[in-house]
């Protein structure tokens, strides 16, 4: 059974399926079906190196893995245009594909590119060293921007001040990258704001913060993890190209040179899905690399609805809300609107034959579980794709917030996705 290739059991599955076996199948469409061999439930995702620094709605590196080993080879190129922390960059280093990623939050780029970057145990450890005694020396020039009182306290600012000048004065950049990461995880621990919430969402007081402490004990588990993880899984040497741009400004690679696209776009827009913008602004500020990514985040732009997008199950749906709530067609309109031509950019880049994997989480807007892999289909189709299966896994409770405010309005909730989706497609000749 462990010898029947991926490719080969999702066609048994279908077989089964389409003889009726599987009742639950039966219920779906064709080229659309639930696997539990992806859904990894018992490893978390944030295991190994993808513990350097939480991020929202990242990556199981096991799928990633399983994808890597089934639709592509060593040597080949992979490009991954919505890559936030990296963990298809670090599947691509550790197997020997080529891998170029993009994002837009420099805080995913940076977490990216320390994760894709083994260090020896012994320089961080020494760098370490030189920051706890710097930052026992240091005179703090306290940091300013709005509200950081609200966020902080004062004890905890002029803490995180001193830390922040140590950091800075690190002369061997990836060093300085390592504790970088670890000092933006550190300012999310001290803050006033929850740390397990995506949002920037206050909770209650805290006065024994121990700012070097934390940041000591974070830097001391992020080597283990970092060191630990290449021992296990050496880095090949392959081209790795991680780097901050809208992708929908474009993107700088030749047409038709990439073997696999692996990516996993926004679900949705910032405002009722996942605040990737919220999640980094502490942080953000504090490595005075500031900037509002949920402004710029797909769908941040609110359009007029106009029916040129090829794909008409969007427009049932469209017309559905926009009964409803005009306002509210319109963002999610405009989230789709982005989708598409980001889908234009990406499309151009593959190679013919090439492969996409593309995944997705299907949100609810007005009650309405919005097909989002579906209509990625058609927009792929348009592009000159083929639709080959759509996988649906079940995402751990851990990595998405349990509810959410699809209907935007303060107080209702609803549950957020269960499952998302692994579409498919192949270019065509
Ligand atoms: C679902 S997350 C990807 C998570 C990633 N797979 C991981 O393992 O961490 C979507 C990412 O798209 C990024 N993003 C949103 N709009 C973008 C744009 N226009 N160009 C590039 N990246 C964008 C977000 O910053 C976010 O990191």
């Amino acid at each position: 059974m462990d010898r029947i290739s991926g490719v080969r059991k999702i066609m048994r599955q279908i077989e089964l399926f389409r003889k009726g076996i599987d009742k639950e199948y039966a219920k779906l469409t064709f080229k659309r079906f639930r696997d539990e061999s992806f859904d990894f439930k018992e490893i978390p995702a944030s295991s190994g190196v993808y513990g350097i620094h939480p991020y929202p709605a990242m990556f199981h590196f096991l799928v990633v893995r399983k994808l890597l080993k089934e639709f592509s080879k060593r040597g080949d190129f992979v490009l991954d245009p919505f890559m936030g922390s990296g963990v298809s960059a670090v599947e691509c280093l550790i197997s020997g594909r080529n891998f170029i990623g993009y994002d837009i939050n420099p805080l995913a780029v940076l977490i990216a590119k320390v994760r894709t970057t083994p260090i020896k145990s012994n320089l961080l450890l020494e760098v370490l060293e030189h920051i706890i005694q710097d930052f026992k020396n240091q005179k703090p020039e306290f940091l300013e921007f709005d509200n950081i009182y609200y966020w902080f306290d004062k004890e905890v600012v002029k803490d995180l001040s001193r830390l922040r000048q140590s950091i800075f004065k690190i002369e061997d950049s990836v060093a300085r990258d390592f504790f970088k990461v670890v000092f933006s995880d550190t300012v999310r621990r001290v803050s006033k704001a929850r740390y397990d919430e995506f949002k920037l969402v206050r909770k209650r007081e805290n006065n024994s913060i121990r700012v070097l402490k934390i940041f000591k004990e974070i830097a001391l588990k992020n080597i283990g993890l970092l060191v630990r993880f290449y021992e296990n899984f050496p880095p090949t040497k392959t081209i790795l190209i991680l780097e901050e741009r809208d992708i929908l400004n474009g993107i700088p690679l030749e047409d038709e040179s990439i073997d696999l696209v692996i990516t996993s776009p926004p679900y949705g827009d910032s405002r009722t899905t996942v605040a990737y913008g919220q999640f980094s602004k502490l942080p953000l500020r504090w490595l005075g690399i500031e900037k509002d990514v949920d402004k710029v985040s797909l769908g941040a732009k609110i359009r007029e609805i106009h029916y040129n997008l090829p794909s008409e199950i969007l427009y049932k749906y469209i017309e559905k809300i926009a009964i409803e709530d005009r306002k509210r067609a319109k963002e999610v309109f405009s989230y789709y609107e982005d989708l598409y031509y980001s889908i234009r950019i990406i499309s151009q880049k593959v190679k013919r034959d090439g492969l996409v994997c593309f995944v997705v989480g299907n949100r609810k807007v007005k009650g309405l579980e919005l097909p989002t892999d579906k209509i990625s289909v058609d927009f792929f189709s348009a592009e000159g794709f083929e639709h080959q299966i759509t996988i649906i896994r079940e995402i751990s409770r851990k990595r998405m917030p349990h509810k959410n405010s699809p209907s935007n309005i303060r107080g209702i909730k609803d549950s957020t996705m269960k499952y998302e989706y692994i579409v498919i497609l192949k270019k065509l000749n």
